[in-house]
């Protein structure tokens, strides 16, 4: 057929639009609940240069707080700042699979979400610092030096972790991709209720009680769909998912709570940096949990998600580093890796 040819003078109607397309010409409404998220996703959006920055004042600290901090908020950006790409992939997966409108219009949500939580990790690094990229910034501490080499590291081991997911989004089906999703769910929404209600600092705590918030909602999003699509669920995708959950207890764990070393390619001194960082943070009113409260949360975290995949007879994979027993999974690599904030 010449790329000319025109077929509407041939036959009356156009041949079928063969699929997936990406877009579906259709608005069809099914779950209920994911119209009352989207809702309060209008209502609850917020604005980061609308935080009380004014009365943030970083010379209040010293240098080697600051760069502590910084730390932090980058540590979180190893995650944050590739949930927007994360999400608009699955995003456009929502019109590829010709989703319901709702289902569309909350992954949007999530996407528009996670940028706003990228700008706050850039807005609170930027003042810091006094420099908008924390891997080209010249430390002023001896301790900024030893933070800034292991931040070069995480973003070394986060770039891995793009390639993969992009090979994996179109492989799996939009309900495999959940229990990935509500896995970062869980542990954002869990870190950040850990961090608003310990932090001292005001425009810290607004930040991290609105981005709390958000998660709670992308959760909701995620049951929701798991509520729909699990009870029909394959049994290859139940093994694949009990497959994930391991891989996303190892990739979270980096920020949740410490980064299994065989898993994470990282210098050994890392985690000995990461504690001095920590603990200077914290005296400074940055009250990153300890390591045992952090071993409880994430433990809690993982409890919460075995409770809802028990539901539909997903094995829970074992995680001895929290003592959660189960199946054992082995062999997990970076680009095993679908979880995301
Ligand atoms: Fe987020
Ligand atoms: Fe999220």
């Amino acid at each position: 057929m010449s790329h000319n040819e025109k077929l509407a003078r041939t036959m009356e109607f156009p041949p079928a639009t063969e699929q997936p397309n990406v877009y579906p010409l259709s608005w069809h409404a099914g779950t209920a609940k994911l119209e009352e998220v989207w809702d309060a996703s209008q209502r609850e959006y917020w604005d980061v240069k609308k935080l009380p920055w004014a009365t943030f004042d970083p010379a209040r600290y010293n240098w080697e707080e600051r760069e502590a901090i910084a730390y932090w908020w980058t540590l979180l950006s190893v995650f944050d700042a590739s949930a927007p790409p994360v999400f608009a992939e699955a995003f456009i997966k929502t019109y590829e699979v010709h989703e319901e409108d709702a289902v569309r219009r909350c992954f949007f949500s999530v996407t528009r979400d996670e940028q706003n939580h990228e700008q706050m990790c850039g807005a609170a690094i930027t003042r810091l610092l006094e420099h908008p990229d924390p891997l080209t910034y010249s430390p002023k501490t001896e301790l900024g030096k030893r933070l800034q080499k292991n931040a070069k590291w995480l973003y070394y081991n986060g770039g891995r972790y793009w390639t993969g997911y992009k090979a994996a989004v179109p492989k799996y089906p939009l309900a495999v991709l959940f229990s990935s999703f509500l896995m970062g769910e869980i542990a954002a929404a869990t870190i950040f209720h850990q961090m608003a209600a310990g932090c001292t600092e005001p425009v810290f705590k607004e930040a991290f009680r609105n981005i709390g918030r958000d998660e709670g909602r992308h959760m909701a999003i995620c049951m929701a769909l798991m509520e729909r699509d699990y009870p029909k669920m394959e049994l290859e995708n139940k093994a694949l998912i009990t497959k994930q959950v391991r891989a996303g207890y190892l990739f979270l764990s980096a920020v949740l709570f410490e980064p299994p070393m065989d898993f994470w390619d990282l210098p050994e001194d890392f985690i000995a940096n990461q504690r001095a960082g920590e603990t200077v943070a914290r005296k400074a009113g940055f009250q990153i949990p300890e390591y045992e409260t952090k071993k409880e949360n994430w433990r809690n975290a993982m409890l919460n998600l075995k409770s809802v995949l028990d539901r539909y007879g997903i094995p829970f994979p074992a995680i001895p580093e929290v003592g959660i027993t189960g199946q054992e999974i082995r062999d997990i690599d970076m680009k095993d890796i679908i979880p995301v904030f």
